[in-house]
């Protein structure tokens, strides 16, 4: 490393050395074209089959050799590496890609004040956004769960608003809180295409602007959803969940909080790249729009990672 350290920021610096955009851009391109399914192989052959550029396609996997996920076989071909993405980290690492894409187109616009598309996304992100939240959320749902239902300890039935993948209701069925999970249609489309079919959930297609399930519920659940949203939408949406809950029903929002943890400014990047009106909220905001909107007994806790909370409230 030289004395004052600049060849750590250059982007030559060692493999691991530096948050390593180069191996996440690499590998994204390289699932997305097919080569890591089609090791081992030549560079040649691979490229033949998938009709690729064999030239890029050597030294794509000569360069993914550097961080072990492909290793040269000795005899002129490639294999899968020793640090090959496994099936946890790959769908991550595919999302972080995106955003480094999102990040460098966009942020520039932003900063001149120009929103972003607001077209419904395609099925193929749907799909690779539904990949990789599944894998934070097998993580964060027992205890996510845990905190919810602690105030509602005998919830029989439960939505999950935003539900995504669904692996928050799963944890509710669990439980044997019956839930409803609600989504976009396109969501819930690829929700079913996944083939999630689970007795004690049942799926429900649509802007929960437009239409939600019939309550009571003992509890609503609404993670990493309320962040997509100004002030105006979530009173709007907290106002609709409200008639929905039972007397002693609970409503929990999971968030990053503004202001509470050095990853939720960053956090907050990713949501003004996103969407029109995207941002996070600071807990005293939460507690303005949960009085207006006719909620009381407000609770909020940090989850398993600092930099996420549990806004609890009671209509
Ligand atoms: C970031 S994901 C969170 C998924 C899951 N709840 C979790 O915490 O991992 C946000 C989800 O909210 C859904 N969503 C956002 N606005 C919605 C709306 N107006 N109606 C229905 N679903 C919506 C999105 O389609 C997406 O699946």
């Amino acid at each position: 490393m030289s004395p004052s350290g600049w060849d750590r920021l250059s982007f030559l610096a060692p493999a691991g050395s530096v948050h390593d955009w180069r191996m996440v851009l690499l590998y994204d391109a390289a699932v997305d074209a097919g080569l890591l399914d089609g090791l081992p192989s030549t560079a040649p052959a691979l490229a033949a089959r998938l009709d690729l550029d064999a030239h890029a396609v050597r030294v794509v996997l000569d360069a993914l050799a550097a961080w072990g996920v492909v290793e040269p076989d000795g005899d002129g071909g490639y294999r899968t590496g020793a640090h090959a993405p496994g099936p946890e980290a790959a769908p991550v690492l595919r999302h972080h890609a995106r955003i480094l894409r999102s990040w460098s187109a966009q942020l520039d616009d932003r900063l001149h004040g120009v929103p972003p598309d607001e077209g419904p996304p395609d099925a193929g992100r749907v799909e690779r956004m539904l990949a990789s939240l599944t894998v934070l959320a097998r993580e964060a749902a027992p205890g996510t769960i845990d905190a919810c239902l602690s105030s509602v300890p005998g919830a029989r039935r439960g939505l999950d608003l935003g539900g995504g993948h669904g692996e928050y209701a799963l944890e509710l069925a669990r439980r044997g809180v019956y839930t409803v999970m609600q989504d976009r249609p396109e969501v819930v489309e690829a929700v079913r295409r996944r083939g999630f079919d689970v007795a004690g959930i049942e799926l429900f297609a649509g802007d929960f602007f437009e239409v939600l399930p019939e309550g009571p519920f003992d509890l609503v659940l609404c993670s990493g959803v309320t962040h997509t949203y100004d002030r105006e939408r979530n009173l709007e949406l907290l106002r609709r969940i409200r008639p929905l809950l039972s007397p002693a029903g609970v409503l929990a929002l999971r968030t990053l909080l503004r202001g509470s943890h050095p990853v939720a400014a960053i956090f907050a990047v990713n949501m003004l790249v996103a969407a029109r009106g995207a941002d996070t909220h600071d807990e005293g905001d939460y507690r303005r729009w949960l009085a207006e909107a006719g909620y009381g007994d407000v609770e909020v806790r940090v989850l398993g990672r600092a930099s996420e909370h549990l806004v609890r409230a009671r209509p």
